[in-house]
């Protein structure tokens, strides 16, 4: 399969859900809770179905794991990840920073990432050694080269209270040493913000795969460096993230040490 008919393919699958999501936003009926503070709407589940049939149209052998309805077979060498809604406390609240992010592995080697924050158009895209790119321009993380001088974001996971202590211990740490710490609740678009160079820095615990496969591919081709808080190798099951502009990673993974 050529990568850039995938590329074409997703495109077309997220620019689907997009109008989901832009014809529900403001006018959502029916908020279900997965858990206490994890919210699913009925927009979320439309645009995923819309996702899934345009990929599975094109290539319908893949497989797809996606949030809100799991692991479709397919042949494993293929696979699709989907958040078909990423920031959706944000979309309920009317705050226009969301995103929906597509990823494809294969063979379990992420090759393929696209985000679209439908509101704005901004559509981030990267396909394995060949760099990421914004509305078709190359971009690249920043150039600052010290926490001192930088712009972080983080987030807080829906089981947050399970890791309050040191996430906050954390967020007050780098809030001190950096210019700001900002938390905008879509880890896919922190993600892209690192890449593009907004941000320079970005960590939180206990994300899914789909919330952060094609944001990883995104920021490393941008030039991120992305490793866990023992500065081991990034794996999308892995239950921390940093990603930074590489220059400020190991002073983050020292400030990221605390007491447990
Ligand atoms: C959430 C967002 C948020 C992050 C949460 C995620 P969802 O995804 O990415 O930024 O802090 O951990 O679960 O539920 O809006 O798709
Ligand atoms: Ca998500
Ligand atoms: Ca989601």
């Amino acid at each position: 399969m050529d990568i850039e008919d995938a590329k074409r393919i997703g495109i077309e699958a997220i620019y689907s859900g997009a109008r989901v999501l832009r014809n529900h936003f403001g006018r959502i009926a029916q908020i279900n809770q997965k858990g206490a503070f994890d919210l699913v709407t009925e927009a979320d589940t439309e645009s995923e179905k819309q996702i899934m049939e345009t990929i599975l149209k094109a290539f319908p052998d893949h497989a797809i794991l996606a949030e809100e309805s799991g692991v479709n077979k397919g042949t494993a060498e293929y696979k699709w990840l989907i958040d078909p809604l990423d920031g959706t406390t944000n979309y309920v609240h009317q705050l226009p920073l969301f995103t929906i992010a597509i990823a494809l592995a294969v063979r379990d080697k992420i090759e393929l990432g696209l985000i679209l924050n439908p509101m704005d158009g901004e559509l981030y895209s990267a396909i394995a050694g060949k760099g990421a790119e914004l509305n078709g321009k190359p971009i690249k993380v920043s150039s600052i080269a010290s926490v001192s001088n930088s712009l972080l974001v983080t987030g807080f996971p829906y089981d947050f209270n399970e890791i309050v202590e040191p996430a906050m211990k954390r967020f007050s740490v780098f809030q001190q040493a950096s210019q700001g710490v900002r938390r905008l609740g879509s880890a896919a678009l922190d993600l892209c913000y690192v890449a593009c160079g907004r941000f320079d820095g970005f960590w939180e615990q206990n994300l899914k795969p789909w919330d952060k496969a094609a944001g990883a591919i995104i920021a490393t081709e941008a030039g991120a460096v992305i490793t866990d808080f023992s500065n081991q190798p990034f794996s999308i099951n892995q239950k921390e993230i940093l990603v930074s502009n590489g220059k400020i990673h190991q002073e983050m993974l020292s400030l990221l040490k605390i007491e447990e």
